[in-house]
């Protein structure tokens, strides 16, 4: 990098929660090569069979909250950068599980939404729900049954908090992509954004999706984010006390 940056954003994808046990959706034996995209994330796989979409993502959900899952060190030095970090920071995820706020990030913005979260189709109320959603459970604002789904962007439908990330991207200095193949979009176009703005862009995955970074880390983000976490840190902190000293 060129110079301490003074705000960064940060994405992350499947690939920072691999190491918690939570599968990626485009690797060999991903989620996408399980299911098709058109019966599990878009309207009108949920329009056509609502139970098999519940029951990919109670599946999911169950996994989420079983035992061995839990936050790596790369969750857990994203969440250290937020507390610690002079400047403006933002974290983004696409992620819908709740590795990032169990390793003790507060501020996530989860543009996909969040498992452990569902929605009124009809007053678009958002509830918590930890169980399974079905479609005969009565929903909490309407009484009505079949109304609950859960709340995750599908295909085609608009990612959440869009504004917010537009203008995070639109300041930030250093935007950094943590394990993510930048395969969809919005998010696979945020680095263009935010380097039009001026950011010197990083890439962090397990190789180089070739999309057109201007830094590359290449490993597992469970050995390389606290490695990073802690660089930026410690140039961070010496930039405070030299400008003390000034
Ligand atoms: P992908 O499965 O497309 O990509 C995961 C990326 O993580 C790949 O580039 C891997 O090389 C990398 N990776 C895997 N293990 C890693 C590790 N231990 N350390 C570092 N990198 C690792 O997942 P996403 O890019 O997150 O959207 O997918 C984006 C969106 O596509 C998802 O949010 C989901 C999906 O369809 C919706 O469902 C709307």
């Amino acid at each position: 990098m060129h110079s301490m940056p003074e705000s960064v954003v940060i994405l992350t994808g499947a690939g920072i929660s691999a190491e918690s046990g939570i599968s990626t959706f485009r690797a060999a034996d991903g989620l996408w090569e399980q299911h098709r995209i058109e019966d599990v994330a878009t309207p009108e796989g949920f329009f056509r069979d609502p139970r098999l979409v519940h029951h990919f993502y109670n599946t999911r959900r169950r996994l989420l909250l079983s035992d061995p899952i839990r936050p790596n060190p790369a969750h857990t030095a994203l969440a250290r950068l937020e507390q610690q970090f002079g400047g403006e920071f933002l974290l983004v995820t696409q992620n819908i599980d709740n590795l990032h706020e169990r390793a003790g990030s507060r501020n996530v913005v989860h543009m996909h939404g969040e498992m452990l979260k569902m929605r009124c189709q009809i007053s678009e109320r958002v509830f918590d729900i930890r169980g399974d959603i079905s479609i005969e459970q009565r929903c909490r604002c309407c009484g009505e049954a079949g109304n609950l789904r859960p709340h995750v962007v599908w295909f085609g439908e608009m990612p959440l908090q869009m504004p917010r990330i537009i203008g995070a991207l639109e300041r930030c200095d250093l935007f950094i992509a943590i394990g993510t193949s930048g395969q969809v979009y919005p998010a696979a176009g945020f680095h263009d954004i935010a380097r039009r703005h001026g950011a010197e862009t990083m890439e962090i995955n397990l190789e180089d999706t070739g999309s057109g970074f201007d830094y590359h880390i290449c490993g597992k983000a469970g050995d390389t984010v606290p490695r990073f976490v802690d660089q930026l840190l410690e140039a961070d902190r010496n930039k405070a006390s030299s400008s003390r000293g000034k």
